[in-house]
Formats: C-alpha cells, structure tokens, sequence
C-alpha cells in the first residue's frame, strides 16, 4: 500500500518540528513529501536530508538559490504563494504549524484541494471564518484540529457523535505563568518571565499569548469557528454565550463538552502536542503508539479554577470580537501580533498588549470579512491601527 503523504507546514518550528517526529514513528504509514518555513533555509535543508521530501517552499525568496544549493540531490527548492499552494495541494494531509496571519494560504490550499488539513495555525481560521468555511466545504476537504483543546473536544463530541446535544463546551487554560498574580503586579513583568510557560513548550508567539489569556480568547472564537453556527453540518450549534474557560493548571484535562442531560466528557492525556499532531493524522484511526501515558500507579492531582478576567483582560477582549464578528476577530488577531513582536522587541510593557489590542478593536470598520479581499484589507488595516498606536506610545 502507498504511504500517506504529509506537508508539514513551519516545519522548522515547534509544531513542525513536533510533526516530523510523529511521522518517523510510522515510517511505513507516512511520508512528508512538503517541508515549509519562512526564512529558516539552513534548518530547513538539514530537515530534507533527514526525511527527503519532493519540496521544500521557503517564504523568503532571498534564500531560495542558497537553499536549492544546500538540499540534498532530488529535492526542489521553490518560494511564493502559488508554489506553496501547488505543493499543499498534493499532498494527501498538510499539518499547518505556521505561525499568524502567514499561514492563511496553508490553510485555504490545503481545503480549496479537497485533502486533510491538520489545523494548529489557528489564526487562519479566526481572522478569515467566513471564507475558511467556504473552503471547509470543497468535497473531500476535512479539517480536524491539532490545538489540543479542539482536539480533545473533537474527541469528546465524536464519543457522542449519535447525539448532537451538546448544551456547553469547557476550554482548559493552563493559566500561564502569572497564574494568580494581582493586576498590580503584572505591570513590571519581563519578557523572560512572559516566554517561562509552566507546562508547555513552544514558539514565542503563542507562548505570550498564553500569558496574556489571548491564546485562550483566540481559542474560544476558533471553538466557534469549528464547532458552532457557522460550521454547519461540522457543527453543533453552540456559540460564545456556550463556551466557558476553566483554568486547569496541570494541563492533562485538555478540554471538555456537557451534554443536554448534564453529563460532561472529558479528554486527558500528557501535554505533548505530538499526541494531538498524531491524531490529526490518523483520524478516524488512531497512532499505533504513544507519547508516554499518564501513569494511574501514583495520586493525581486535578484543580479547575474560574479565570481572573480583570488580571487578563484579553480574554474578554476576545470575546467580543468573536461576538461583533466580520474581521473583528481578523483585527483582534493581526493587531495581537503586532503588539506582542513589539512586547518581544522591548518596546511596551505586557499590559501594553492588552491597551493596543484594545484601542485598534474600537475603530473597527464594520467589515463583513466575507471575501479573502476583505480579509486582507482588514488585516492590513488593523496592522496599521496598531502601529499608529504603537508610535502614539513609544
Ligand atoms: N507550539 C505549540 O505547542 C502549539 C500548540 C497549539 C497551537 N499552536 C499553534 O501552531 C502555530 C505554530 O506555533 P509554533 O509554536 O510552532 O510557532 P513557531 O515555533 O514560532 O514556528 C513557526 C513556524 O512558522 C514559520 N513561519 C514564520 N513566519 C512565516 C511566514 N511569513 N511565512 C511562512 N512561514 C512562516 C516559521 O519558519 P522560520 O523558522 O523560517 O521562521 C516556523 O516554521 C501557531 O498558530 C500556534 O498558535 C502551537
């Protein structure tokens, strides 16, 4: 039988690295055929000389005659949108570990193809819903989630796939590493404090965003986007007022849905985010082995708390742009972005995230973020509120 082909898209980063791993578990199942990463050609073309994929797309067209050089005999170097799109396309599943706004393209080839997309790079489907459902639509096209929350919710309603009544859906948040802390206190935080993330492991992005509670808000309107009104016959009908969050700060429980009766199931698992990659691949199937198991020999501690929302008032923020909807949350997440390169380069403080987030969602324009054009003009718009905001600061 012919091995099931994989793109893995930012393979250089954790994600990616994360899926390269899963798929050398079951070398006769899988093969990546696609690698992808945005400028990192060195590391990139060390990932080809291990796996020896058909192609690697680099973003950065700069790089493109260095990496060709540095590939091994065979492997097609190639850059931009239309290669990255022909190269998703062909490959039987895309796992997309793109971070932000970038991985847009990932994720609307991978579905515009009919194939399996893998979904960790959930900004794609926040700032562009309207237009990733379209795609979602295309005969053949699934999407299953790779962020461990959706994956495990994925898991709990699929255990009650007969029935659709699903009355709520329990989001776990780790809490981050300022778990606990007063407003007062996170005004002086560092940016080596913000990236030391209790439980997790990952890129720097996503690592700030866990520690303002976007990362969680982000999520809520992706459960919407993947489980409610506007999915469909993909969905279940829940919306925002549905969601709640739990902080559960072990991360084992990594997400929750209570059914109509009022029984709730659970998913656990260790935080290893090659358990979730792993699914998305398999599914309906399951990996042949695992990431190491939760081991029941010992006591096991499990604490669920409500989240502090004036300490993090991302969260709410969050909330009400998946709540106005159109590009709001396209403007959440692109002037999210902005505001947290700028926390990483030292330019604000953590609570400065959460005050130009802000201040950009307060001009929104209204747009309906139903065409990709829409999309792109919002995301662009927002980029330029937030560095307008940024100059007015700085
Ligand atoms: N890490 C996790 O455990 C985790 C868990 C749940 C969800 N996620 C989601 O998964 C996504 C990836 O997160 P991550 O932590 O893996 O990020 P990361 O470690 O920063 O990796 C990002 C990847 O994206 C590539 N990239 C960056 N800018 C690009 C561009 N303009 N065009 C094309 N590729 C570009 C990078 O390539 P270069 O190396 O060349 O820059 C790298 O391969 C995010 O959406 C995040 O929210 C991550």
């Amino acid at each position: 039988m012919s091995r099931i082909t994989v793109a893995v898209a930012g393979s250089t980063g954790s994600i990616g690295t994360q899926a390269l791993d899963v798929v050398a578990t079951e070398p006769d199942r899988y093969r990546v055929s696609v690698l992808t990463a945005g400028s990192s050609w060195e590391l990139v073309a060390e990932q080809a000389h291990m796996v020896k994929p058909d192609m690697v797309v680099i973003a950065e067209h700069a790089s493109l005659d260095q990496l060709q050089q540095a590939l091994p005999a065979g492997v097609r170097a190639v850059a931009g949108e239309s290669a990255l799109r022909e190269a998703v396309a062909a490959a039987d599943v895309t796992i997309n570990g793109v971070v932000g706004f970038a991985g847009l393209p990932v994720t609307l080839a991978c579905l515009q193809a009919g194939k399996r997309l893998g979904l960790a790079n959930k900004e794609s489907l926040i700032a562009a819903g309207p237009v990733v459902q379209r795609a979602r639509s295309t005969a053949g096209a699934e999407l299953v989630p790779v962020d461990s929350e959706h994956a495990a919710l994925h898991q709990c309603l699929r255990a009650n796939a007969v029935s659709r009544r699903v009355a709520r859906l329990q989001l776990t948040a780790s809490g981050g590493p300022f778990r606990g802390k007063a407003a007062s206190e996170l005004s002086e935080v560092t940016v080596e404090q913000a990236l030391a993330h209790p439980t997790w492991a990952m890129g720097p992005k996503i690592t700030i965003d866990s520690s303002t509670l976007m990362n969680k808000g982000l999520e809520v309107i992706e459960a919407v986007e993947l489980f409610g009104h506007r999915a469909g016959v993909h969905g279940v009908g829940i919306d925002f007022d549905d969601v709640d969050v739990v902080v559960h700060p072990q991360s084992i429980v990594h997400s929750m849905a209570t059914f109509t009766d009022g029984s709730t199931i659970a998913q656990l698992s260790n935080p290893d985010m090659r358990g979730p990659i792993g699914y998305a691949l398999a599914y309906p199937d399951r990996l042949g082995s695992s990431f190491g198991l939760l081991d029941w020999s010992e006591p096991l501690h499990l604490d669920f708390e409500p989240p502090d929302r004036q300490s993090f008032p991302c969260l709410d923020l969050a909330y009400e742009a998946g709540r106005i909807g159109g590009t709001a949350p396209a403007w959440l997440s692109a002037a999210n972005e902005v505001a947290v390169d700028a926390f990483l380069a030292g330019q604000i403080p953590w609570s400065g995230i959460h005050e130009v987030v802000s201040a950009v969602l307060t001009t929104h324009d209204g747009g309906t973020g139903e065409t990709l054009v829409d999309v792109l003009n919002g995301d662009h718009l927002a980029r330029v509120r937030a560095a307008e905001t940024l100059a007015g600061r700085l």
